[in-house]
C-alpha cells in the first residue's frame, strides 16, 4: 500500500483542482491512500493535513483556484530545520511520495525537496507558462483565453472612439500570456520582456496604422516588460517611483500621435474563474501520470506534457524560467 502527501504551492493557477481530483482518483483505483496538506509548504512543514477520500474531490473539476489552499512562502529558506521537519512528517505519516503542484518556484522547493532525498514529483501549474518540461502548464490556456476575449470586447470600443488601448497581462519574466493571448486577440502590438523595443518604435506603428486608416491599436504589455531602450535614467527613475511603464508609454503616445490613450490592467481576473476543457483535461493526465510515476518508483522528476507525450524531466535539471519562442513574436508581427 502506498501513501502520496499532495500539496498546491505558489501562485493558484485554474486546473489545479483537475490534477487534485486525477491524483485522489488515480491514487484510490490502486487503493492508495492520499495525504493532504493545506496552504502551501507551510502546511506540509507544521503538518496541516488530512486523509483525503472521495467525497473531497466530488465535484471539484470545474472550481478555479486550488480547494487546498496555497501561499507563496519557501519555509526552506526561512527556517533551517523546515528539511528536517518535512522529512519526521514523511516518516510519521508513511508517505511513499510527495507531489507538489504549482508554479517555477513549486518546482524549485520540490528540487530541493529532492536533492534531501524525499520521495517527490512536480506538477506544473501556472497561467505563466514559464517551466521547462512541458509545452503547456495547467492554467495557461485558460489565461490565454480570457485575454483574447478582453481583447475582442476591446477592438469595438476603441475603433469606435479612434482611441489608444494599452492592455497589461500577466506573465511572472515571461512573455508567454502576452504573446499567445495578444496573437489570439488581435493585438496591434506585443510587448514582452524577451524582446527589446523602443518608445520611437510604438509610436512608429501607431502611425503607420493612422496611414492605413486604421485609427485604433491596441498594444499589449506584460507586466514584467523591461524599460523602452530609447529612454533617459531619469526617466526611468520616474518610471520606477511614479507612473509606472503603462502611464509613461500612454503619455508619449498621446503626446506624439495625438490620439487619445486609455489603460487597462487585466490583473487577477486573468488567474481566476473556471478552467477550460483544455486545462482540465491537461490537469488530469499529468495527475493520473504522476501517481503512476510513483506506482513505477519513478520520483524526483516534473510530469509534463511535450507534443502530447507524457514526458518526465529530472527536477534537478530545472535551472531558468522558459522564455518564449521568438519566432512566433515575428510569426505575430505579420498581423500588427
Ligand atoms: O505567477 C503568476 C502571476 O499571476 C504572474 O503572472 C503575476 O506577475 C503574479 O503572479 C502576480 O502576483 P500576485 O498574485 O502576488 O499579485
Amino acid at each position: 500500500m502506498k501513501r502520496i502527501g499532495i500539496f498546491t504551492s505558489g501562485r493558484d493557477a485554474p486546473g489545479t483542482n483537475a490534477v487534485l481530483r486525477a491524483i485522489a482518483r488515480t491514487s484510490f483505483e490502486h487503493s492508495y491512500e492520499v495525504i493532504a496538506f493545506r496552504n502551501g509548504m507551510e502546511g506540509v512543514v507544521s503538518n496541516h493535513s488530512f486523509l483525503m477520500d472521495r467525497s473531497y474531490v466530488s465535484g471539484i473539476l470545474p472550481i478555479g483556484g486550488t480547494i487546498l489552499g496555497t501561499s507563496l512562502s519557501d519555509p526552506y529558506l526561512e527556517n533551517h530545520n523546515a528539511m528536517k521537519d518535512t522529512k519526521k512528517i514523511q516518516e510519521k505519516l508513511s508517505i511513499t511520495s510527495f507531489i507538489g503542484v504549482g508554479s517555477f518556484s513549486t518546482m524549485k522547493l520540490c528540487a530541493f525537496m529532492k536533492a534531501s532525498d524525499i520521495p517527490v514529483i512536480g506538477i506544473p501549474a501556472t497561467i505563466d507558462n514559464n517551466i521547462p518540461g512541458t509545452d503547456y502548464s495547467v492554467g495557461f490556456q485558460t489565461a490565454v483565453d480570457y485575454v483574447s476575449r478582453s481583447l475582442d470586447r476591446l477592438h469595438s470600443t476603441a475603433s469606435s472612439h479612434h482611441r489608444v488601448f494599452l492592455v497589461e497581462v500577466m506573465g511572472g519574466q515571461c512573455g508567454w500570456i502576452a504573446l499567445h493571448g495578444g496573437l489570439t486577440g488581435g493585438a496591434d502590438l506585443i510587448i514582452i520582456p524577451e524582446k527589446s523595443y523602443s518608445v520611437q518604435e510604438v509610436i512608429t506603428h501607431i502611425r503607420r496604422r493612422e496611414g492605413e486608416g486604421k485609427f485604433f491599436s491596441i498594444v499589449v504589455l506584460a507586466d514584467t516588460a523591461g524599460f523602452p531602450v530609447d529612454i533617459s535614467d531619469k526617466e526611468k527613475q520616474q518610471i520606477d517611483d511614479h507612473n509606472g511603464l503603462l502611464q509613461f508609454l500612454s503619455h508619449e503616445i498621446s503626446k506624439e500621435t495625438g490620439m487619445e490613450t486609455r489603460q487597462l490592467i487585466l490583473g487577477h481576473l486573468q488567474r481566476g474563474g473556471s478552467p477550460l476543457a483544455s486545462d482540465r483535461l491537461l490537469g488530469t493526465l499529468l495527475g493520473n501520470a504522476s501517481v503512476e510515476s510513483v506506482r513505477r518508483g519513478n520520483t524526483g522528476v516534473l510530469v509534463g506534457q511535450v507534443n502530447g507525450q507524457i514526458e518526465y524531466t529530472d527536477l534537478e535539471s530545472i535551472k531558468e524560467k522558459r522564455p518564449v519562442d521568438l519566432q512566433l513574436l515575428n510569426t505575430a508581427k505579420i498581423f500588427f
